[in-house]
């Protein structure tokens, strides 16, 4: 095999009428020809029996549901289409697919297909040659535990080296989530309390307030730890709580984030609490007896001399009461209650990552007046969401340029498989909640009875944001 390097001269997606190109790839390929991705083929391979203006059919039919048609971009897009249909399984279609490419000696490959199928396609593209100077893009989850993200990561290494792997976990290309890395090592004042000294604990709520969208046969192969808790939520507690990055290089951040999943506990079972939203059982694609967790709540540790002792709420669910993705800080008290009005205040900073960005740290301050009497407030920087890049926009632009920095490494696929493995074997039964509510009461024990899981508000929603 030969090592991928320069821009990559075609755009090859398999599994291209798929719900993840319906979704994701066309709105972001769309995107990037209209910033000037021209002139290399790019390719949909698939086995619905559809022809080129099917296809395209297809690629239009996907953007009037996700973002809109650019007529102007979608001419481009269209005229660089091509589509190859034929089984994984046959090697004319990987002949067919050589064909497609022509001259093209650099072709990224974006495998959104179900992992099961990997090493078929890794291997139809070695046996027809296709695989020489080529990135591969996968989507995560990256195995379902492991032992089977490694045995993936051999049958990908047979024919890919290392360096043309693009691991994609799309909250890396998240705009409010790049934030936090540069929030935290861009400002001083953080530093100084960004440890176990001042924070008393943190918690981390992905909600949503819609079930599995017709992704239930899906859904049911993961469930919420392997579908975002694995993934995303680590991703974001790693930035967190990650030292410094060393030097500039592609490496530095994700040196230092491996080492913050390295420093994560492994989780306990009786810290984790799984629950079920009532009507997931009458979802498509779900089996009548499913135990598969739409919410799961757990407390992680992390053994650092910054962190140790500091509890790491996590939660994350699917028919909750709000969307909305939140990082809740909570500040240890001042050493003495000066102030005899409200003795169990406490600081907080809140990093709100979704539906839009806003930063804030909650203080209090006098209220005008004789008495010292004070009241809650909330200084408050935010983003309102403008025309930004989508992160697969983003990270297809990387891929095809071939920077890996906002892509996961194995060694980090595999320290983050690390700390969620013992509760995919030994997972307490999923309880009942209702839709709506913030699952099972169950949850409730893991956090301080004093603090409870902080709700994140609709009304926290900035005024003005859309
Ligand atoms: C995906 C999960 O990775 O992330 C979905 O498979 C989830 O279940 C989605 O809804 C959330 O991402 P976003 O960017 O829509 O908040």
């Amino acid at each position: 095999m030969t090592a991928a390097t320069g821009e990559s001269d075609a755009f090859v997606f398999f599994g291209a009428t798929g719900d993840l190109a319906y979704r994701q790839i066309f709105p972001a390929l769309q995107a990037l020809v209209r910033r000037g991705l021209a002139g290399i083929p790019i390719i949909g391979v698939a086995k619905s029996d559809l022809d080129l203006e099917g296809f395209r059919t297809r690629a239009r039919e996907s953007l009037n549901a996700h973002g809109g048609v650019d007529a102007r971009a979608f001419a481009r897009m269209s005229a660089q289409l091509q589509y190859v249909y034929g089984d994984y399984r046959d090697p004319e279609t990987f002949q067919l697919l050589r064909q497609a490419l022509g001259t093209a000696s650099r072709p990224l490959y974006y495998l959104a297909i179900p992992p099961d199928l990997f090493a078929t396609v890794a291997e139809g593209l070695a046996s027809s040659s296709s695989h020489h100077g080529a990135r591969v893009v996968v989507e995560k989850p990256f195995g379902r535990d492991l032992a089977s993200a490694q045995a993936l990561n051999r049958i990908l290494h047979s024919h890919f080296p290392e360096s043309a792997i693009f691991r994609i976990d799309h909250y890396l290309g998240k705009e409010p989530v790049q934030n936090l890395l540069y929030f935290r090592f861009a400002n001083a004042f953080l530093e100084p309390i960004w440890n176990r000294q001042y924070i008393q604990s943190v918690q981390v709520t992905m909600a949503e307030d819609f079930g599995v969208q017709g992704r239930g046969r899906f859904y049911e192969e993961v469930g919420a730890i392997r579908d975002v808790v694995q993934n995303h939520l680590l991703q974001v507690v790693a930035l967190l709580t990650m030292e410094p990055p060393v030097g500039h290089h592609a490496d530095a951040v994700r040196d230092e984030k491996l080492r913050a999943f390295r420093a994560m506990q492994p989780l306990a079972p009786n810290e984790v609490v799984r629950g079920q939203y009532a009507g997931y059982l009458r979802e498509e694609g779900v089996a009548p007896q499913s135990a598969v967790e739409t919410f799961a709540a757990l407390r992680l540790h992390i053994d650092t001399w910054r962190w140790a002792g500091v509890p790491f709420y996590i939660r994350a669910g699917k028919r909750l009461p709000i969307t909305t993705t939140e990082i809740w800080v909570t500040l240890k008290r001042p050493p003495q209650a000066v102030f005899d009005d409200a003795p169990t205040a406490t600081n907080t900073v809140r990093f709100r990552l979704s539906p839009h960005v806003a930063i804030s740290l909650g203080a209090r301050v006098k209220v005008p007046g004789e008495a010292m009497v004070g009241e809650a407030v909330d200084l408050l920087a935010q983003h309102l969401a403008g025309d930004e890049t989508t992160p697969y926009e983003r990270l297809l632009g990387d891929a095809l340029r071939g920077d890996p920095t906002l892509f996961v490494r194995q060694d980090a696929v595999e320290a983050e498989w690390r700390v969620v493995d013992p509760i995919l074997s030994q997972a307490p039964p999923a309880d009942a909640y209702a839709p709506g509510t913030w699952g099972p009461v169950e949850a409730d024990r893991l956090v301080d009875q004093d603090q409870g899981w902080h709700a994140p508000a609709i009304a926290a929603t900035v005024r003005g944001a859309a």
